[in-house]
């Protein structure tokens, strides 16, 4: 057997798909979808000088179209997983693949403060019963972004108060769903939701107040503690971590100083700051990774320039791999690669990003290194936020002009080959 098809995985691994309840499921009112309908047009205006003059997207002729028609930044009908989700657990079945994150919509199950909504918790109970028949190990995650729009309202997480009512729809969540679980994540990446959406202005509430960045910041440090303790509460055998978006960041030459500082800098704030707030408060320790970023003197970023994914991001999925090493050497916790994935229209890259991918992993492993799961970003093509429709993660091809029709891409067939020849 050639040395790199032995199967080295564990029996238990997780392979699994990701989705997130804004992206995927449709007919959802949060703070996002109000956003949307605000900014659709604006955000039409604004395609050409971000994705082709700025992100420099190699697909930009192709998208411009759908880039520059406000549609497309409308949530709108998701891809209807709300509804399919069964259809959807049978094609991740078929991939080979053995559990999904997916995550569970607070404004469905709280539209109102203080009114909750039976007939979503009974939803999500189907959901997960689904999963579990079919051997899919459900991991759910609380928080992926949206809130109900009278929480937004009130400030959200800027204020310190507000947590109450974070800590409330967990305390549910817990009630109703923990003894069900075996992996919970609280929240999905506190430092992109900080910096986009209250710094960099370009996600809702769109703030560019730096002091408002490092209190939501630090309030979801907060609002992930008391999740923890709400979660053991209720089963204490629960797995619970939050999925951190952590970077491969390096110095372009080593020998540069000042590129050495910055990226030890860039290190400590975008990677560890949050992780080591909640050291005690985490069983494993969520990566999502798709960025190598290369520093060059003082915080000048200066990434080659192919091969770039249809957003116009640099790739280098090896670049997990010191990730790893470093995540493991800080916390010596297990690790989940709760997301990863590629926007590859053409599926022209997926199989290799998959393969570097999953060779990174194997590298790690044997020195060491412990990661209970892999999962894609994402199960199904959807709705990439202030992108909107056009970029294409999905291991499935969702045809949005013909029902919804699914299809499993090519790299998705060779991902659930290479499943079954790695796993004993
Ligand atoms: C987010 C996803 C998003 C993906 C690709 C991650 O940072 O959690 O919601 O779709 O990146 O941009």
């Amino acid at each position: 057997m050639p040395e790199d098809t032995k199967p080295v995985f564990p029996k238990n691994f997780l392979w699994g798909g990701s989705t997130s309840s804004h992206q995927v499921e449709g007919g959802n009112y949060n703070q996002w979808t109000v956003w949307e309908q605000k900014n659709a047009e604006h955000l039409a205006k604004n395609a050409e000088s971000l994705l082709n003059w700025r992100w420099n997207s190699p697909v930009w002729p192709e998208i411009k179209k759908q880039a520059m028609s406000p549609d497309n930044y409308i949530s709108g009908r998701g891809v209807e997983h709300y509804s399919k989700y069964k259809q959807d657990f049978d094609l991740l079945k078929s991939l080979n693949l053995n559990t999904l994150r997916f995550s569970i919509e607070w404004s469905r199950i709280e539209p109102e403060e203080g009114k909750w909504n039976q007939s979503e918790v009974e939803h999500y109970r189907r959901y997960i019963a689904e999963l579990k028949k079919r051997d899919i190990e459900p991991v759910l995650n609380v928080w992926h972004w949206t809130v109900p729009v009278w929480f937004d309202q009130k400030g959200g997480f800027k204020y310190r108060k507000n947590l109450k009512y974070f800590n409330r729809f967990v305390h549910l969540i817990a009630k109703e769903f923990a003894k069900d679980l075996k992996y919970v994540i609280t929240l999905n990446e506190p430092n992109v939701y900080a910096s986009y959406s209250h710094q960099l202005g370009l996600w809702p509430p769109q703030e560019k107040n730096p002091l408002s960045m490092a209190r939501v910041y630090w309030n979801l440090t907060k609002a992930h503690k008391s999740a923890y303790y709400l979660l053991k509460h209720e089963n204490h055998r629960l797995q619970v971590g939050v999925a951190s978006q952590l970077a491969n960041i390096q110095s372009k030459n080593p020998h540069d100083l000042f590129g050495e500082m910055s990226t030890k800098v860039m290190r400590y704030f975008w990677n560890w700051w949050f992780l080591n707030r909640i050291k005690r408060e985490q069983d494993f320790v969520g990566v999502n990774y798709y960025f190598t970023d290369y520093y060059n003197g003082w915080f000048k970023h200066s990434n080659p320039k192919v091969p770039l994914n249809d957003l116009g991001w640099y790739m280098e999925p090896e670049g997990l791999y010191p990730l790893l090493l470093r995540a493991w050497a800080h916390y010596k916790k297990p690790i989940i690669v709760t997301e990863n994935g590629v926007a590859d229209m053409h599926d022209e890259y997926r199989r290799w990003w998959l393969e570097e991918t999953i060779v990174s992993m194997r590298r790690a492993m044997s020195q060491g290194v412990v990661i209970k799961g892999y999962f894609y970003w994402s199960l199904l093509d959807n709705f990439e936020w202030s992108q909107g429709w056009w970029p294409k993660f999905g291991l499935i091809e969702v045809d949005r002009k013909n029902g919804m029709k699914r299809r499993v891409r090519e790299s998705s067939k060779w991902l659930a080959e290479r499943i079954e020849k790695l796993s004993p």
